[in-house]
């Protein structure tokens, strides 16, 4: 089986042909950043107008680094929800024009879940069932996963997601964008004990999170007190220690919801996806704080941010279990 995924799901405009294995035989991506670089955050008009402009010949350069012609296809898959509306209409509509005019079953990824699924591009077949936690740009979700489609939500972010409030506060600090990867690698250089910053648990047997509180200590500590000024206080903490200490309450965060999900649904094997488990320092920080009871795993770092190859191993499973859409297929913004 061989399989041409398309992901617009936000602002990365992908494609990829993966074959049964899974194996990744062309993994193209567009990175959107330096368009949207200048206003701090995606812009969702620009992300679906350079959509537009880029697709085409992002899926045609995924279609010749496979050496395959449409006629070798079995299937195009597509991450229809959730994501940017206008983004997302793009990639649907591209996909559903090719299944027509090739005359190919059509499938529908859930993008969420193909973050997921990347964990398995790295060759490891994992045992159900397992805590599923993706950490990205826009989600921060725990999910009981039991099989194939089965799947039931544990909790989520009630305000920011993780790697949104990686992005913040960088802002803050005037770091630049992405500001994921900005802040690991600050941190790399700083005390994580240094600044004292909370970590927000919500109730005791809550699975939910809260970023929203840190990222406004952040912005105080920087700032000062009264954070009037837009630049930084003169007793402000450095860069680096501000980092490191963000790093460091954020994970421990993550870590406490881990061991709570994992102990009230008795699951110890716990899979990650999503944009902020490309952070070296959380892979291990997490591993150092829940300890040799938990199995973690972790995608490969090209497959952790927005990829097409991670839609296509999802629309591998779905297209062995039959589950095909058809040109009604919609795009949603909301899971
Ligand atoms: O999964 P992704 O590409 O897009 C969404 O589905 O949202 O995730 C993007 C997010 C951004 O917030 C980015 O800052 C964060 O992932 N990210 C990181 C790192 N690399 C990307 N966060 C922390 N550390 C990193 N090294
Ligand atoms: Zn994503």
């Amino acid at each position: 089986m061989k399989i041409l995924a398309i992901e617009t799901t936000c602002d990365e405009t992908a494609a990829a042909v993966v074959s049964s294995g899974p194996e990744v035989l062309s993994d193209i991506v567009y990175s959107q950043i330096k368009e949207h670089e200048p206003y701090g955050g995606v812009v969702p008009e620009i992300a679906s107008r350079s959509h537009l402009e880029q697709l085409t010949c992002v899926i045609e350069d995924a279609l010749q680094k496979a050496d395959l012609t449409p006629a070798d296809l079995d299937a195009v898959a597509v991450a229809h929800r959730p994501g940017l509306i206008g983004a997302l209409l793009v990639g649907v509509t591209t996909a559903k024009a090719l299944a027509w005019a090739w005359n190919l079953p059509l499938i529908g990824v859930h993008h969420l879940e193909a973050h997921l699924e990347a964990a398995f591009l790295a060759g490891e077949e994992i045992e159900h069932p397992y805590l599923g936690v993706v950490i990205s740009g826009g989600h921060t979700d725990m999910h009981r996963v039991d099989g194939e489609g089965e799947t039931r939500w544990l909790g989520g972010t009630r305000d920011d997601a993780l790697g949104e409030a990686f992005d913040k506060v960088a802002a803050v600090m005037g770091l630049g964008y992405p500001g994921g990867p900005i802040v690991e690698k600050t941190a790399l250089e700083g005390d994580p004990t240094a600044v004292k910053l909370p970590r927000t648990l919500l109730g005791e047997d809550s699975l939910d999170f809260s970023f929203s509180g840190i990222k406004t200590a952040v912005l105080y500590k920087w700032r000062g007190m009264n954070a009037v000024h837009e630049d930084k206080a003169p007793d402000a903490p450095s860069p680096e220690d501000l980092c490191a200490s963000f790093q460091a309450a954020v994970f421990d965060v993550l870590a406490e919801k881990i061991r709570r999900a994992s102990r009230q649904e008795d699951l110890y094997t716990v899979v990650l996806g999503g944009g902020v488990t490309a952070n070296k320092t959380l892979r291990q920080g997490l591993a150092d704080r829940l300890g040799p009871d938990y199995k973690l795993v972790f995608p490969p770092p090209r497959f952790t941010t927005d990829n097409a190859a991670m839609i296509g191993a999802r629309a591998l499973r779905q297209l062995a279990r039959g589950d095909v859409a058809d040109l009604e297929l919609m795009a949603q913004a909301q899971p």
